[in-house]
C-alpha cells in the first residue's frame, strides 16, 4: 500500500532488555563496567551495524547483537568470572573467546574517546504490564545519539527521591544493568516518586567519554495512561526518496504513554499503525499524494496495547505539486489557464485573453471550443487549435441577435494531458455603438465559471450602474449546453 509506510511496528518492539528499579539490589559499579567492557568486545567481534528508522524518519545506526555467536561470547564473559582456570573450564568457540575477553577487560580503563550519546531521558510512562509489578509504572529510557554508536554497551544507574515536609528524601546511585540497546525498558517505578538515570557508555577499548544524566522525572499518581496532549501540528514536506511527506508533531512529555495508535486517512483509504516512542519528536508520514486532504488521529495505548485513549485529530492538505516542482512542470498534472478576460470590440468581435498555466515549451497546443447554447445562433461547436505561445483569441460575434456562448480553452501539456477552463459570453440585441471602449469582463476560476452578462451597449453601460452585471456563479461545463 502506497499511502505511507511507517516506522517501528509494535509487534517487533517487545524489548529484549529491561530492568526493574529495585532499591535494595545494588550491583557493584566497577564490576558492571568490566562486564560491559567484555560484552562490548563480544559486540565488536560478533555483532554488526544495522540501521532502523526513527519515528521522525531520521536513521539510527546501532549495533545488532542478537546473534548466537554474541550470546555465547556474552556467556563466556559471565561464566569465566566464576571459573578462574580457563583450561579446566572446558569452554569452547565463542564462549571461550568471551572468557578471554573477560581476562582482557578491566573496570578501570580510563576514558577513551568521546561519548556517542548526548542525552538520556525517561521518554514515557504507563502502568506496568508485568504481573508481579501491579500498581507500578514501566517506561522507556531513550538515549539520543550524536553519531552511530559502534559496538558499545550502556551501564545504567538510577536514583529516586520523594518530596515530603519540605525536603527531598533522595537515594544513592544504584547500579542496575548493562544494556546493549539505546532504548531501554525500565519497570517497577512507583507512582509519585521521581527518578533520575545515569548512563556510562563502554566500548571495546573502555569507557567512552563522560557519563550522561537524565533530568528528574516524576511518575504519575494516577495509575492510567495519559491521552496525548493537543495540539497536533502537521508540517508538509517533500523529498526525493519518500515523495510527499508530512511531519506530525504533538507535545510529547514524560507523562505520555510509550505506545500510540495512529490513523491516517483520505477520502477512500485508512491506515492504522501502532507506534512506540523514541527520542525524536515528530512522526513522519511518507508516500502521501500531492494536493490531497488527510485526516489524522492519534491515541495513546496501554502497555498491553489493548486499550486506546480518546483520540485527538487534525486535518491537513499535503503539498501541491507546483509548490515542489514549480508551476507548469511536467511532473505535475496540467492546470487550466487562468485569468480569462473578454473584451467586446467595436467591429463585433470578442477579444479573449488568458494567462497561461505553464511556460510555452511545456504546452503542446490550445484547443478553443465555443458554441451557442441560447439564442438563434448556430449551436454546433466550433473548435480552433492555437500554437503554444498564444494567450488570446479573437472570436467573431453575431450582429443584432441575442445569443449566449460557452467558450472553453483546453490546454494540452507537452505529453498530451489536458486541462480546461470555461467562460460564457452573452451578446445582446442592441445595436453596437460606435465606441472604441473595451469592456473588460469575466474572470474564471479553475473549473468554475463566472457568468457575466456582456451587455452590448455602451451608452447604457455608462449611465446604468447594473452593467456589466455579475449574474451568477456556475459550475456548468460546456457539455451541459450541447
Ligand atoms: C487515498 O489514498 C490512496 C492510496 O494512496 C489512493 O490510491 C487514493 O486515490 C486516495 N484517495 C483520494 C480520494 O485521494
Ligand atoms: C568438555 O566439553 C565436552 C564437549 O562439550 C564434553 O564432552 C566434556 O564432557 C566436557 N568436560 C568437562 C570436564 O566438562
Ligand atoms: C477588430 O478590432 C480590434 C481592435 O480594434 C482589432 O485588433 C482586430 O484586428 C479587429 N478585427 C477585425 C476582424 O477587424
Amino acid at each position: 500500500m502506497r499511502l505511507y509506510s511507517i516506522l517501528t511496528i509494535l509487534s517487533a518492539t517487545n524489548l529484549a532488555h529491561s530492568f526493574v528499579v529495585l532499591p535494595y539490589i545494588q550491583i557493584d559499579y566497577a564490576h558492571l563496567i568490566r562486564v560491559a567492557h567484555c560484552k562490548a568486545k563480544c559486540s565488536e567481534k560478533y555483532g554488526y551495524p544495522k540501521i532502523r528508522q526513527n519515528l521522525d524518519g531520521t536513521i539510527d545506526e546501532y549495533f545488532f547483537v542478537d546473534t548466537e555467536e554474541y550470546k555465547k561470547c556474552e556467556n563466556g564473559c559471565l561464566q569465566f568470572q566464576h571459573r578462574r582456570d580457563m583450561k579446566r573450564s572446558n569452554l569452547t568457540g565463542e564462549t571461550l573467546q568471551g572468557a578471554k575477553f573477560w581476562l582482557e577487560s578491566t573496570a578501570h580503563s580510563g576514558k577513551v574517546g568521546s561519548s556517542p550519546v548526548s542525552a538520556v531521558e525517561l521518554m514515557c510512562q504507563m502502568p506496568s504490564a508485568t504481573p508481579d509489578l501491579d500498581d507500578s509504572f514501566e517506561g522507556l529510557l531513550g538515549l539520543t545519539k550524536i553519531r552511530p554508536s559502534g559496538p558499545v554497551q550502556y551501564v545504567v544507574q538510577w536514583k529516586q527521591r520523594t518530596y515530603a515536609l519540605g525536603y527531598y528524601d533522595e537515594s544513592q546511585w544504584i547500579t542496575a544493568s548493562v544494556e546493549s540497546d539505546s532504548m531501554i525498558k525500565v519497570d517497577g517505578m512507583i507512582p509519585g516518586v521521581q527518578y533520575k538515570f545515569l548512563v556510562t557508555v563502554v566500548g571495546p577499548a573502555g569507557k567512552l567519554g563522560d557519563t550522561i544524566q537524565s533530568d528528574w522525572t516524576e511518575i504519575s499518581n494516577i495509575l492510567s495512561v495519559k491521552a496525548p496532549g493537543t495540539p497536533l501540528i502537521v508540517k508538509n514536506g517533500f523529498n526525493s526518496e519518500q515523495g510527499v511527506v508530512a511531519h506530525l508533531h504533538f507535545p510529547r512529555t514524560a507523562y505520555d504513554s510509550c505506545y500510540f495508535r495512529l490513523q491516517v486517512k483520505n477520502a477512500t483509504n485508512s491506515i492504522v499503525t501502532d507506534l512506540r516512542v523514541d527520542p525524536t519528536y515528530s512522526i513522519l508520514l511518507s508516500h502521501l499524494e500531492f494536493d490531497s486532504s488527510y485526516a489524522v488521529t492519534l491515541s495513546a495505548l496501554t502497555s498491553d496495547q489493548n486499550t486506546a485513549t480518546t483520540p485527538i485529530s487534525v486535518r491537513f492538505n499535503s503539498f501541491q505539486c507546483k509548490q515542489v516542482y514549480g508551476k507548469g512542470s511536467l511532473q505535475c498534472a496540467p492546470e487550466p489557464v487562468s485569468n480569462i478576460r473578454v473584451a467586446i470590440e467595436a467591429n463585433s468581435t470578442a477579444m479573449i485573453k488568458w494567462t497561461a498555466s505553464a511556460e510555452p515549451e511545456n504546452i503542446l497546443t490550445y484547443a478553443i471550443t465555443y458554441q451557442a447554447y441560447l439564442g438563434p445562433c448556430n449551436k454546433d461547436p466550433t473548435t480552433v487549435y492555437l500554437a503554444a505561445p498564444s494567450t488570446s483569441y479573437e472570436m467573431p460575434l453575431p450582429r443584432n441577435v441575442h445569443c449566449e456562448f460557452m467558450f472553453r480553452i483546453t490546454n494540452y501539456d507537452a505529453i498530451g494531458r489536458e486541462a480546461f477552463a470555461e467562460t460564457r459570453i452573452a451578446v445582446m440585441q442592441e445595436k453596437l455603438a460606435s465606441s472604441s471602449y473595451k469592456v473588460p469582463l469575466i474572470a474564471i476560476g479553475v473549473s468554475f465559471t463566472f457568468l457575466i452578462l456582456a451587455v452590448f451597449c455602451f451608452a447604457v453601460c455608462r449611465c446604468c450602474s447594473k452593467c456589466p452585471v455579475k449574474v451568477a456563479e456556475n459550475k456548468a461545463k460546456l457539455t451541459d449546453y450541447a
